[in-house]
């Protein structure tokens, strides 16, 4: 069987629901993840297609835990009850989000729809803090909706449930894709890897070259709250962008390059290519209509201290640290950098940002190996 899969191959026309399964029990968990190459806007020919490609390093200490307990519905013509907590408390708003995702995965996995469901839920990061809880959230629902259905049908292959989670996950999310492997995967249609599809991410087609192998990721917290403009709201924004077309070919020359750079262990393009999405991502909303902002004014004073950090440091050291910046859709800043730096930056990062340092308003991630 080949590993490349069509939504036609998830669809569950048939099924009955085991005597064994009335009552259970599921625990399932995902991690975050941090994109390099930025997804940013959806195709309008189905629902969460990417724009363009993009590829990401897993967060394996950013994680969603979620316990499940489902009970076959009594009135099986009745919508399910759906209930949702988030670290012990009631949260009604997730569970509309999380009716939309049992909606658009219905043909994937009808069986959801047999059941009432309470999930309990739990991540190791604060919501909102720019840690994309909606992607490792999502993944662990995918998660375990494919354990459900390898009971009921019995285990599947890894790569076939691999990929349908991604796939489930994707429908919730579209950075959820992302969440379902490590250490990096590839989302979206892309001429340099021939198993990337729209449908689903798939993992690195090389191994990580031994200089990737220890990547953190600390990421400084210069906001914790709801953002005012959300990632869903600004994709839509995209299909009447003026660079809309440029974007969709920087991002396929950025995913050539940085891919390159993960295989051959170059960390200076590596860096390039990633600030630059940053960058990119951000202008992008400055230049949608309406046009927003993300970014705070310590955000910006941050990412200058970095850079000139850099410069002084080649000058007196002749060596270019390994350190670079990138942002999701907030104002707060992922610091980038292989683990050997780990003491150099913490030291720089209390010189630079004390008042965060102090409030341990940062969060040490490392890269997940698979
Ligand atoms: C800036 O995946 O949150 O983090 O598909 O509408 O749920 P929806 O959007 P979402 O967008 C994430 C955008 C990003 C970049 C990225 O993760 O690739």
């Amino acid at each position: 069987m080949s590993d490349i899969f069509h939504p036609e191959d998830f669809i569950i026309r048939q099924y009955a629901i085991p005597p064994g399964l009335h009552t259970l029990k599921l625990s399932a968990e995902a991690p975050s993840n941090i994109a390099l190459v930025k997804y940013w806007g959806k195709k309008a020919e189905a629902e969460q297609i990417p724009m363009n490609p993009s590829v990401s390093f897993t967060l394996s200490r950013s994680k969603t835990t979620t316990q499940a307990s489902l009970n076959l519905k009594k009135h099986p013509e009745k919508a399910p009850h759906l209930t949702f907590y988030l670290d012990g408390e009631h949260k009604p708003s997730f569970e509309t989000k999380i009716r939309t995702f049992l909606e658009r995965i219905r043909p994937y996995a009808p069986f959801v729809w047999d059941y009432d469901w309470v999930w309990h839920s739990h991540n190791t990061f604060p919501h909102g803090s720019g840690i994309a809880s909606s992607a490792s959230g999502f993944a662990a629902l995918a998660g375990l909706i494919m354990q459900l259905e390898e009971k009921i049908f019995g285990i599947r292959n890894n790569a076939f449930r691999r990929a349908k989670t991604s796939f489930l996950a994707r429908l919730g999310s579209g950075s959820a894709a992302r969440s379902v492997a490590a250490p990096a995967m590839i989302w979206g249609r892309y001429a340099g890897v021939k198993t990337a599809t729209d449908w689903y991410a798939v993992p690195l087609p090389f191994a990580l070259h031994p200089d990737f192998e220890d990547v953190r990721d600390t990421i400084i917290l210069f906001e914790q709250g709801q953002k005012a403009v959300s990632s869903t709201q600004g994709h839509r924004l995209i299909h009447n962008h003026p660079f809309k077309h440029e974007r969709i070919q920087q991002a396929h020359r950025h995913m050539d390059g940085l891919l390159e750079a993960l295989r051959t262990g170059d960390w200076d393009t590596f860096g390039r290519i990633t600030e630059a999405e940053a960058l990119m991502l951000h202008a992008l909303m400055m230049t949608s209509e309406p046009y927003y902002i993300l970014m705070r004014p310590e955000t910006l004073g941050f990412i200058q201290s970095l850079w000139n950090w850099r410069l002084i440091w080649e000058e007196q050291q002749h060596e270019r640290p390994p350190v670079y910046f990138s942002l999701d859709a907030g104002a707060n800043v992922h610091l980038l950098y292989p683990g050997h730096w780990h003491t150099r930056v913490m030291e720089w990062l209390h010189a630079t940002v004390p008042d965060i340092m102090s409030h341990n308003a940062y969060i040490a991630d490392s890269v997940a190996k698979e």
